[in-house]
């Protein structure tokens, strides 16, 4: 029995926006439980349900120490029903019986080996289960027509699904940072998405591009494309009008430089970095001058990794020296700079709760393009992140404290 004097008892703003949510989690797992559900849910387009668990793993993601009872989650917002049962088989028995049956459910492990390809969602994975289609060999087998995404997902499906490291992303940048000044000097690059919130590895990398001189960056996202395709960074491309947020914006819907908004989903070919390439050699050589030393170690060697060693001291390695990394591309004009850097920086449950609280509270809403005060009928101008939380009346958040 504890006794409740003792009980750390925590409080939590309602909204995640409110919060610092930095990428230490003392309750990694109950938001891994949680989040679980939620991909469940979003995969089996239950959006409201999978909201519902993002809120609910966010809010555990916020508190400053390991849960060990539930009394301590009296009186927390976004705990609901369904997720607080969850806590409490986790707690009580070490592990959720929902959680584990939906782990090893047919149907969720085929839709997130059939989601994992680039280019495929949740209704194209449904209607190739509804076929028969449960992973990537029946999918090559069954003759199913694939766009071009799909067909570039499915090619570099092995390297897409292994994480982004920070090095490989700072490695990137330095690519996008060379094309960009190359096509339009004075031209900015930002590295938006999980690594500017500190994250280590990523599913991608996203950067955000302006130049300081309004309407300097029309016409910015062919020339840079050009320029990657004519260097063979591109393993696939395509180029679209921003259109995530166009037809929601009602009257917050803003002026024709909205046009100008262009993104681009890619797949670059990211080669080996040269110092590891001569450093794996110098390995090699180590290897071989201690395997002389020693007068048994032929024997003791295995025999493939020796010849193989041998063998890359005298050719070219033999292993492949680049890999496939999925990387966006965001151009935004400079006076919706804040925004888009805002709406790109994440998380996606932060950028959702910041619309909500935009919405419900302010009565504004925020795109990343703009704010619109609805009661005031007007746009609120910002040129920084700093802005924008004073106008939404919220107190800033570093994208640091954003991984809700
Ligand atoms: P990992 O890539 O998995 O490390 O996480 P991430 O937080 O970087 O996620 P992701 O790359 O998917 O998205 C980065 C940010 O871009 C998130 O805040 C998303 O909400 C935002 N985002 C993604 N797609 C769109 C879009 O089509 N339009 C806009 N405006 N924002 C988007
Ligand atoms: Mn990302
Ligand atoms: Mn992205």
């Amino acid at each position: 029995q504890i006794n409740e004097a003792e009980v750390v008892l925590f409080s939590v703003p309602s909204y995640a926006c409110q919060r610092r949510t930095t990428l230490d989690n003392h309750n990694t797992t109950l938001t891994d439980a949680l989040s679980l559900l939620a991909e469940n849910a979003e995969l089996s387009e239950e959006d409201g349900r999978g909201v519902a668990f993002r809120r609910a793993a966010a809010v555990l993601k916020a508190l400053p120490a390991p849960v060990t009872a539930m009394s301590q989650l009296r009186g927390l917002p976004c705990l609901g029903d369904h997720s607080l049962r969850v806590i409490k088989d986790i707690l009580e028995n070490e592990a959720s019986d929902e959680v584990e049956s939906t782990k090893q459910s047919e149907r969720f492990k085929a839709l997130k080996v059939l989601t994992g390809i680039f280019g495929v969602g949740a209704k194209t994975a449904d209607r190739w289960i509804r076929d028969g289609i449960h992973n990537l060999h029946q999918l090559r087998e069954s003759g199913a027509a694939l766009n071009r995404a799909q067909q570039a997902g499915l090619e570099h499906y092995d390297d897409l699904k292994q994480q982004v490291t920070k090095a490989e992303a700072d490695a990137i940048t330095e690519i996008v940072q060379e094309a960009v000044i190359s096509v339009l000097p004075g031209a900015q690059v930002v590295l938006t998405g999980g690594f500017r919130r500190g994250k280590q590895t990523g599913h991608d990398v996203d950067f955000l591009i302006t130049h300081p001189e309004e309407g300097r960056e029309v016409g910015l996202m062919p020339k840079i494309v050009f320029w990657l395709e004519s260097k063979g960074f591109l393993l696939y491309q395509k180029t679209t009008r921003n259109s995530y947020l166009e037809v929601k914006d009602g009257p917050g819907r803003p002026s024709s430089n909205m046009d100008r908004f262009e993104r681009c989903l890619s797949i670059f070919k990211l080669a080996e970095k040269e110092e590891r390439a001569i450093k794996v050699t110098e390995n090699t050589v180590k290897t071989k001058d201690s395997v002389r030393d020693h007068t048994q170690s032929e024997t003791d060697q295995d025999p493939q990794s020796h010849s193989y060693e041998r063998h890359e001291l005298t050719n070219p390695p033999v292993h492949r020296r680049w890999r496939a990394v999925r990387v966006d591309l965001v151009v935004s004009p400079i006076s919706q700079f804040a925004f888009a850097l805002l709406g790109w920086t994440g998380s996606k449950l932060f950028e959702r709760e910041l619309r909500r609280w935009a919405g419900h509270v302010k009565a504004m809403s925020l795109s990343s393009h703009a704010l619109y005060d609805n009661k005031q009928s007007r746009y609120l101008r910002a040129a920084s992140e700093e802005e924008i939380f004073a106008h939404l009346g919220l107190e800033y958040i570093p994208p640091s404290e954003r991984n809700a």
